[in-house]
């Protein structure tokens, strides 16, 4: 028998955050706004999860400008007045079906491919201008570029909120912009900006500051982190939790409501036994740690409700068998983390939180490539 969900469904509720219930829908790049334009299609495809009760609905990553934050066709932007009109159709609709919505900022960074963009003359912006550790593609960025970037989010994270979402987030993960800075083999700077976390923090510290004082104590900024990087699966960017709490500190205290902790595998420990600090802590994922670090809420995600991990959709087969929650509901159970982001199975199944909630698991379904290519 598998075990009572009822803690997946139960509301949430601390400092600036109240979602009814605990399952997020994690951000999911669909690739389907012509001229970077959120069109009805977008609309109904985040509707459909709002009526079906899925608690916090982020959205695709939504680059802050048109050039160098992608450029890649069909990936929406929050620039363009049509893409801003869009978006809003996006907040009033889901907002109308009883959901809340955040926009995830996304700034492609070194993972831009300028030539499959709209503007292959634009170089690629990171922090030492390197996609691969040591294999430099593009000058550093400078201190006018910096700016514009931190401006540019800003301006996005302040058009979420008037344009009617819930929250905004910050999109400071796997390899991208703000992760190039994070990250010591990406970061080579001897200035402001790089060598010890504290200048490696400094851009996302500079955007979630400025952010807090644009849209005010009440609006909730999320920001989403990774450990691991595309180029290094197995990389910990902070390697014991004293780096990590100097990683997670200066972003909390900028005014970030809630950690969102990417991990492919929700059930993996963080930090191996035996690391300094580790403890009796050995258990904790990424959000566990973020949690148990900073006191803010936590979102975790990887692999919830799927037999398989979602890099495999590179793969030749990307199929993944629905799977037990059992070991979810005990770590909700025992405080691990505060939230749960779903990303493949909610791509698959607008309705899968509904199952979930109502016990209809013979109805849950298998995770196909197939599901990619449209906006079901
Ligand atoms: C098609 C696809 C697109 C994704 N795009 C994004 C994205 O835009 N932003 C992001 O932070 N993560 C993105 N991810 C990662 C997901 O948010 C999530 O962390 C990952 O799929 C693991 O969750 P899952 O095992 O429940 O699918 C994407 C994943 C998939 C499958």
């Amino acid at each position: 028998m598998p075990k009572p969900v009822d803690i997946l469904f139960t509301p949430f509720e601390s400092g600036n955050l109240s979602v009814p219930n605990r399952i997020v829908m994690a951000p999911m790049t669909r690739s389907f706004s012509p001229g970077h334009v959120p069109n009805d299609d977008v609309v109904a495809y985040y509707r459909r999860r709002a009526e079906a009760g899925v608690g916090l609905i982020l959205s695709e990553g939504v680059s802050p400008n048109a050039t160098t934050a992608t450029g890649t066709p069909n990936v929406p932007n929050i620039v363009f007045d049509e893409a801003k009109a869009g978006w809003g159709k996006v907040a009033d609709a889901v907002t109308a079906a009883g959901g809340k919505m955040g926009l995830q900022i996304w700034h492609e960074g070194p993972f831009r491919n300028p030539a499959k963009t709209e503007h292959p003359e634009v170089p690629s912006w990171s922090a030492s201008g390197f996609k691969m550790p040591d294999k430099t593609l593009w000058e550093p960025m400078n201190e006018a570029e910096i700016e514009t970037a931190i401006t540019e989010f800003v301006d996005a994270i302040v058009s979420a909120k008037e344009l009617g979402f819930y929250c905004a987030e910050i999109h400071g993960a796997h390899s991208y912009l703000i992760d190039s800075f994070f990250w010591d083999k990406t970061n080579l700077r001897d200035d402001r900006w790089g060598g010890a976390w504290e200048g490696r923090t400094r851009m996302a510290v500079e955007i979630i500051s400025r952010a807090r004082a644009a849209v005010g104590a009440d609006f909730p900024i999320l920001i989403r982190l990774s450990q691991w990087k595309q180029q290094d699966f197995k990389a910990l960017a902070a390697a014991t939790p004293a780096e990590l709490e100097k990683w997670l500190t200066p972003l909390a205290e900028a005014g970030v409501d809630a950690f969102h902790c990417s991990q492919r595998r929700f059930w993996e420990p963080t930090f191996e036994v035996g690391i300094e600090g580790v403890g009796g802590d050995a258990h904790l994922n990424f959000a566990g740690w973020a949690k148990k670090i900073t006191g803010k809420p936590s979102i975790s995600v990887g692999s919830v409700g799927l037999s398989g991990e979602f890099t495999a959709i590179y793969g030749p087969d990307g199929t993944s068998e629905p799977a037990s929650l059992d070991g979810l509901v005990d770590r909700m159970q025992a405080g691990e983390f505060d939230l749960i982001a779903v990303g493949r199975a909610l791509l698959q199944d607008a309705e899968w939180a509904e199952k979930i909630r109502t016990g209809r698991n013979d109805e849950l379904m298998t995770f196909t490539k197939d599901a990619l290519a449209a906006l079901n």
